[in-house]
């Protein structure tokens, strides 16, 4: 697109950079309320399912089953994403994912029956996976590369608040038993969301890729401050798209080097839910009571868990555009794999008293410390990161997709697996997991770190290894028999 000639880079005024920098910012933190309500409406069942349970009669299977029916409809709302954030935008998607949750939480609040409830969270799950399609995948799409890292990692510290105002305020309900409370209060939430989404922008790059080029280039002035900037950026995106027209299978068959980023994006998720996170955070409750916690101690300790998830991702914000990915991901699964083994000892070893349960106490916030550090955030940020343009809709679709179908199979089987081989036997192969997360991370996964999504994709196109995909053009150390023709990368 011709726009206005580029001001000299002399001219740009630092204020309007300062102020574009603050609206991305604003947008990326109003879509990164989508992980907000991602982690209230899976963080809220665990305190209301005995309450509701009890109102409602429900059998440990149909408990079994309001749990999980939304997890199923999330891994179905990742898919369904695809076409609607295609036809009406990623903030359309995320738009309708805020009248899904509001329909969930309407039925779920007021449901009479146990099919009224599993519908309910049906809506919930198909509106999370909405969310968890559209938001990263839009944050992405307007974020500095210098910044994105971090943008992206907001959506993930969003979760983890979620996670932890549901333990809280399940925590503080539960003293009168007011489930529907606890699912009601959502509403609020929601609204807010819904709002946030009305008042966001369309991504520059879904506006190009509809043709939509002045509106493209107005968002971009917007979000960079600079008309030069902008100018500069919508071409290497018009650029792009000219080689990318087509539909994101066609592109899985023709090219290798995409073959490779989507696996790696499915590993990296359902690596993320083997890591057992979830196992802990839905069932920490029912673990510690069998190790003989109070009922009350249970539920403070899984706060405390929940508390450690947050800050620990708030942690690996600040480090994320610093250290890099691969630092972050591998320090992160040694950690777990570490924790979790000595935990399954101290299962094994029936290690009681003040000792067993301090140390009990302790290696389950040192796992969860490890995993918001890094295989938590890493794997939402990564897939945004390394899929090219035209494939990136089905990539990050099949990647979240896995993502709930191990999360919802996991949390299924636990209960009784564990009855099978044993509580440390559980700990152990989850330990075993993480192990193999860390081998993934070490021979697979590239550092993104100041690359930008044109970079990444030129080079995944030319079939580079996983790992070198995304070192910065200007390295010296490039593999040059495999690089494309670096004249190429600046648009
Ligand atoms: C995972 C969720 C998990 C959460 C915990 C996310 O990255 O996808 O399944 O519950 O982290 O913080």
């Amino acid at each position: 697109m011709k726009t206005a000639a580029p001001e000299p880079a002399s001219q740009v005024d630092p204020e309007s950079l300062r102020q574009g920098r603050q609206n991305a910012f604003l947008f990326a933190g109003a879509a990164g309320l989508a992980g907000l309500m991602f982690g209230l409406d899976t963080g809220v069942i665990a305190g209301a399912l005995k309450f509701m349970g009890a109102e409602l009669q429900a059998s440990d299977r149909a408990q079994e089953w309001i749990v999980s029916s939304l997890m199923l409809g999330a891994a179905a709302g990742s898919l369904l994403a695809i076409p609607v954030s295609k036809h009406r935008g990623r903030r359309g998607a995320m738009f309708y994912a805020g009248l899904l949750f509001l329909i969930g939480t309407g039925l779920c609040a007021l449901a009479p029956s146990i099919p009224v409830m599993i519908a309910g969270r049906i809506f919930l799950g198909i509106g999370v996976g909405f969310a968890s399609f559209s938001a990263p995948l839009y944050i992405a799409e307007i974020t500095e590369k210098s910044r994105r890292g971090k943008m992206i990692s907001i959506y993930q510290l969003v979760i983890t608040g979620g996670m932890l105002l549901a333990l809280l305020s399940d925590s503080l309900l539960a003293y009168g038993g007011h489930w529907r409370w606890m699912l009601g209060i959502l509403a609020v939430p929601t609204v807010l969301f819904i709002l946030a989404t009305t008042q966001v922008p369309y991504s520059p790059r879904w506006l190009a890729m509809q043709g939509r080029k002045h509106e493209a280039h107005s968002v971009l002035q917007k979000i960079r401050g600079s008309k030069q900037q902008a100018t500069e950026e919508l071409n290497r995106i018009e650029q792009n798209l000219k080689k990318t027209s087509g539909s994101g299978l066609a592109l899985l068959k023709s090219s290798p080097g995409f073959r490779k980023t989507f696996t790696l994006g499915i590993l990296l998720q359902m690596f993320q839910q083997l890591a057992g996170i979830n196992i802990l955070l839905y069932y920490a409750p029912h673990i510690l009571e069998h190790l003989h916690f109070s009922a009350q101690a249970a539920v403070w300790c899984t706060t405390l868990l929940g508390l450690a998830n947050m800050v620990a991702t708030g942690f690996a914000i600040l480090l994320i555009d610093r250290w890099g990915r691969r630092p972050l991901l591998l320090t992160s699964t040694i950690i777990a794999t570490i924790s979790l083994t000595l935990f399954g000892f101290l299962l094994y070893s029936h290690v009681g008293g003040t000792f067993g349960s301090v140390a009990v106490v302790t290696l389950l916030v040192i796992f969860t410390l490890g995993f918001a550090t890094g295989e938590g955030p890493i794997p939402w940020t990564m897939c945004t990161e390394i899929q090219p343009l035209q494939g990136r809709g089905l990539a990050i679709a099949c990647s979240t997709f896995a993502n709930w179908i191990t999360n919802w199979l996991i949390s299924n089987v636990f209960l009784s697996v564990m009855s099978v081989i044993g509580d440390f036997g559980v700990f152990w192969t989850l330990a075993g997991f993480n192990a193999v997360f860390f081998l993934i991370g070490y021979f697979l996964v590239p550092e993104t770190k100041g690359c930008s999504l044109e970079e990444i994709e030129q080079r995944v196109k030319a079939n580079v290894p996983l790992r070198e995909i995304g070192q910065p053009l200007s390295s010296a150390s490039s593999s040059t028999q495999h690089t494309v023709p670096l004249g190429m990368q600046k648009g």
